[in-house]
Formats: structure tokens, C-alpha cells, sequence
């Protein structure tokens, strides 16, 4: 299965300059006071996770540098733990981070007709990043909302009650930077039963 977070090698193409922003400092200040001052190792997936988000959503060498440099540790322990997590994206991803559960409630619901929708309109095999850099696509295990197969997460945020059509119309709208519902596409709370709205 490719996936920008289960790759093992440093993405050595690109590596610009990596320094915190104001506001994870910020952050980091904060996280931090959490842990015994002999013990801020500690911290290294949280830093890491805003190493990413600042980093346009893949860690390069040089942010997990400053991730250990901010710990007080070694990069290659910082590496292990990125590398160990597939959370961790260390190579460059597209805008939209599109990661399609194909666990097997969601598989019985239609999701390998999702992937099919997906490489259509976001132009890219499972596992790549589309030209535009708008789209990665990747197929992941279970993320937890069964009860509202088939979903997918886009970056942050989980989309349910997929079908062929509301899935293109979706892809279809982020690729031209419109506004999209997140949350069930069929207007469902949460998972109340189907025929009660
Ligand atoms: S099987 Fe897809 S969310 Fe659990």
C-alpha cells in the first residue's frame, strides 16, 4: 500500500529552511509545561504533529531537526518515531490529504467504487499526488466511523455516507476551491438510523 506516511526513506528533493512560527512557539511553550522538565522528550509527537501542520503537511529532515533540537534529543530517535507512525507524512503531500478507509464495513458499502471516483477526478493512481498538487490519494484501515460507511478523511476532517455520486461532487467542488459540507453527505446526525430524517 503507498502512503506518504509509511515511506522509511528522508525525502531529499526538497528541504528548505525550517524555523517555528510565532505562534507554535507559542504552543510549544505550552506543550512543554506538561512534562517533568528531565522528561520533554516526551513531547516529540505533539511537536512533531506541528512540525507537520506547519510544513505544509510532511515533515522534511530539516523540521524533524528542529524537532530535536527544540527536545534536546537525537534526530535519529526523532526520525524512529516519525518513521514508526503513519501519521507522519515524510514526503510532500497535495493540499487536500484524501485517505479512502477500505476496512471492511465501508469495503461492503461501495468504497472500492470511491477509489475508482477518486483517481478519475483527482487524476492520480492510489498512493500518488496529482499534477496541480491539489490531491494525494491514499487508501487507509479502518478510521473509526463504521456506522456511517462508506467515509473518508480529508486532511482533518471525516466525510460520510459516500456514494459514487456525492463523493464526485465533492472531489469535484474542492478541486475548484469551493466550500464543502463535512460530516455525512446524506445530512444525518451523527449515526441516527437512515429512516429517521
Ligand atoms: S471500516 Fe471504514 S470507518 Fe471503519
Amino acid at each position: 500500500m503507498k502512503h506518504p506516511g509509511t515511506n522509511n526513506k528522508v525525502f531529499k528533493k526538497i528541504n528548505n529552511k525550517f524555523e517555528w512560527s510565532k505562534d507554535n512557539f507559542e504552543k510549544i511553550t505550552n506543550i512543554l509545561k506538561k512534562y517533568p522538565s528531565n522528561k520533554i522528550q516526551s513531547a516529540v509527537i505533539p511537536l512533531l504533529d506541528l512540525a507537520q501542520r506547519q510544513n505544509k503537511g510532511w515533515l522534511s529532515k530539516n523540521s524533524m531537526e528542529r524537532v530535536a533540537e527544540t527536545l534536546s534529543m537525537s534526530y535519529i530517535r526523532v526520525l524512529e518515531v516519525a518513521t514508526f507512525y503513519s501519521m507522519f507524512n515524510l514526503e510532500p503531500i497535495g493540499k487536500n490529504f484524501v485517505q479512502i478507509c477500505r476496512t471492511t464495513p465501508c469495503w461492503l458499502r461501495g468504497s472500492e467504487k470511491l477509489s475508482k471516483v477518486a483517481r478519475e477526478v483527482c487524476d492520480t493512481e492510489i498512493g500518488g499526488t496529482s499534477e496541480d498538487e491539489k490531491f494525494t490519494v491514499v487508501e487507509v484501515e479502518c478510521l473509526g466511523a463504521c456506522c456511517n460507511a462508506p467515509m473518508i478523511q480529508i486532511n482533518d476532517d471525516y466525510y460520510e455516507d459516500l456514494d459514487e455520486k456525492n463523493f464526485r461532487k465533492l472531489l469535484i467542488d474542492l478541486k475548484n476551491n469551493k466550500k464543502v459540507n463535512i460530516g455525512s453527505q446524506i445530512g444525518r446526525k451523527s449515526s441516527q438510523p437512515e429512516r429517521e430524517f
